[in-house]
């Protein structure tokens, strides 16, 4: 290993094989990916398998927002990732190790056991009346049959929108709504830590209570718990798997069709739908996977990120797969029954790979080494992270005590509209600088703008993070709401997509993000709009009007801190704080609870009555020194009783 002024450059153990083991090839490549750009689309798209061959590589204009990529191309996402392995002589290979809560649970499925779950599971679909283009909702946990329903929709061309698990049944309702789902497939009970009997089934029946499109909820018997099930509406999993037989032809789908939708949260209080078509998603999870990761055959491949974000799609299911990777699949947490759950599963099955968020090391590194130490790692090769700005602190406990020192940290910047990584470092050449994403992935074109939008050359530059052009892996649209989608990302800066973050370059031309630059946080890796906590928390009868801002937390990243007003003549007390926070956890989940609620007499506001978010801002991260100019406020006294009484 090698230190230059905090510039890592570890002797990693496949640097003789690696896909990419030179700057110098990354630089070659880069620019080539950059000049012919096209070219080298069609190259990437050779992985894989195509019944029909496109038409046109690429057909962008950011000004109507309109994005095609291999365009009259035909392909099947589950043939890509399980019938060609087969076919390839694979079939025995573990395609999926599945790793329980309790640790005494698991299950691996080869890549036949995976085709042959899959067509059943089509054929399930088919029987209830699923056909090419119906969405889909898939509502569970963390168990095997998750990525069975997925690879199941993509056989017949149905479009699945995942529903993270720990969303609430309102917020559960209203996705399925904006899709108008057929089915919605869930468990009866969940399992997670220390919790043994998550109501996911009884969730689902409060949810479909008001969506009119559901006709079925199929469920996976998990915990073999009592739930009621609907005469009709309700059908089993495993009843269903055995009336239907194992082959299924997969679909042909052209490259633009709608392969899935999943929610993310935005600036307003309504989730967008982020949807993702099959040829270009493809193309872009599976070489991001095999470069980024280094992925080779025999790797045992580990992200523990939840399948319902996109980290999960990208990167446990469609990313690996695609490349006959044995990718595992964890249904519990970091902390149970111990602080070194994910080193104990590293050692159970040998782990080459491990792709984790900073929220969890931040957690785990309070509890000591031990934890780690105890457990041997020596089958790790390489470390990434993903998911919000990972600070030194934790990168270098990461990096010594993790890794011993041996594996590169792959810092990856990316979003669940992206699709796939796009700045990252290569395992076996980038020089790394701990917090620093450090270079764009091939055919990437970063940029940073002034806030009028032009292009900062040279370096050091600091501003806001857009991409110029396109790559394959990019959203198509919001589902149902085009001008959303162009208004979002495309009417702020012509000609680019804009991210919604800042971010630095530095000398050696290296970005740093520095965060979002609207209204939305990240709370443990878990992105959420501060206008639909807003709509959560002023949904209380007792509420007058909220504002919700995030503020920097040792553990999540950025915490939630809401700014309360309570309806005149109401007083603040225990109950009025509680129901507040019940009622985040009933609209949108308890991922969203605020960590601090401030109940104020009034907010700060201009003279037209906008609330000055900046100064609560400044706020809830302690920085009393710099509230700015409060002279434009209505009511400048109002500020005054927010910092005295601050949380
Ligand atoms: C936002 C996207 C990407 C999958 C998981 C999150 C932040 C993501 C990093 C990183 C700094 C990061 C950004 C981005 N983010 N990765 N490596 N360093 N920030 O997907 O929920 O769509 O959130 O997460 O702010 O915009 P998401």
């Amino acid at each position: 290993m090698v230190i230059l002024n905090n510039v890592f450059q570890p002797s990693y153990r496949d640097a003789d094989k690696a896909h990419i083991g030179s700057m110098d090839q990354y630089h070659k490549l880069y620019e080539q990916s950059i000049q012919d750009n096209e070219g080298f689309w069609a190259e990437q798209a050779e992985r894989l398998h195509w019944y029909k061959k496109w038409d046109t590589i690429k057909e962008v204009d950011y000004t109507k927002a309109a994005i095609k990529w291999y365009e009259g191309g035909q392909l099947n996402v589950s043939y890509n990732c399980i019938d060609r392995h087969i076919e390839a002589g694979h079939g025995d290979q573990t395609a999926l190790i599945w790793e329980g809560n309790n640790p005494d649970e698991d299950r691996s499925l080869t890549y036949n056991d995976l085709l042959s779950e899959v067509s059943k599971f089509a054929n399930v679909l088919k029987a209830h009346g699923v056909r090419k283009g119906d969405r889909v909702c898939i509502y569970m946990q963390m168990i095997p049959e998750l990525a069975i329903a997925m690879l199941a929709c993509t056989r017949i061309g149905a479009v699945h929108s995942i529903v993270f698990g720990a969303f609430s049944s309102d917020a559960l309702r209203d996705r399925i709504n904006d899709s108008s789902c057929k089915v919605l497939i869930t468990q009866d009970t969940g399992v997670r830590g220390t919790k043994q009997d998550i109501p996911m089934k009884v969730h689902g029946d409060h949810a479909v209570a008001k969506t009119p499109s559901i006709e079925h909820i199929i469920v996976v018997k998990r915990t073999g718990a009592d739930v009621e099930m609907q005469n009709g509406r309700d059908l089993w999993w495993h009843e269903e798997m055995e009336k239907v037989d194992s082959n299924c032809d997969p679909e042909h789908m052209g490259a633009e069709d709608p392969l899935f939708i999943l929610y993310t949260s935005g600036s307003t209080g309504q989730p967008k739908g982020v949807m993702h078509t099959t040829g270009g998603y493809l193309v872009y999870a599976s070489m991001t996977h095999h470069y980024v990761f280094d992925y080779q055959p025999g790797d045992i491949y580990w992200c523990t990120a939840d399948i319902g974000w996109v980290t999960g799609h990208s990167y446990i299911v469609y990313g690996p797969l695609s490349n006959r990777a044995t990718t595992i699949m964890f249904e519990g947490v970091p902390n149970y029954p111990d602080f070194g759950r994910f080193w104990q599963v590293c050692e159970k099955h040998k782990v080459n790979i491990f792709y984790t968020a900073p929220t969890a090391l931040r957690a785990l590194m309070r509890e000591g080494d031990d934890f780690v130490t105890k457990h041997d790692r020596s089958s790790i090769k390489l470390l990434g992270t993903v998911g919000e700005p990972i600070k030194e602190p934790e990168w270098t406990w990461y990096y010594n005590v993790v890794g011993e020192q041996n594996c590169p940290i792959v810092d990856t910047w990316w979003q669940t509209e992206t699709g796939g990584i796009l700045i990252t470092p290569l395992p076996a050449c980038t020089p790394l600088k701990p917090g620093s994403a450090t270079y764009p992935f091939f055919g990437i074109q970063p940029v940073i703008l002034t806030p009028e939008g032009e292009e900062i050359d040279g370096n050091p530059a600091e501003g806001l993070l857009a991409i110029k052009d396109s790559w394959p892996g990019q959203m198509r649209t919001i589902y149902g709401d085009h001008k959303r989608f162009f208004d979002t990302y495309f009417a702020m800066f012509r000609n680019y997509y804009f991210t919604g973050d800042g971010a630095k370059r530095d000398e050696d031309g290296c970005y740093w993000i520095t965060g979002r630059v609207d209204d939305v946080l990240n709370v443990s890796g878990h992105r959420l709009g501060t206008a639909e906590v807003e709509g959560a928390i002023g949904a209380h009868e007792a509420v007058a009007e909220a504002a919700v801002v995030g503020f920097p937390h040792d553990i999540k990243g950025q915490g939630i801190y809401a700014f309360v007003t309570l309806m005149a003549g109401v007083e603040a007390n225990d109950d009025i704080l509680g129901g507040i926070k019940q009622k985040v956890r009933d609209l949108i989940g308890p991922h969203a609870t605020p960590d601090k609620i401030q109940f104020a007499p009034a907010l700060p506001k201009t003279r037209s009555g906008k609330i000055m978010r900046r100064i609560l801002r400044k706020i809830g991260e302690n920085e009393l020194d710099s509230l700015g100019d409060t002279s434009t406020l209505a009511e400048p006294a109002v500020v005054d009783d927010l910092v005295k009484n601050r949380k």
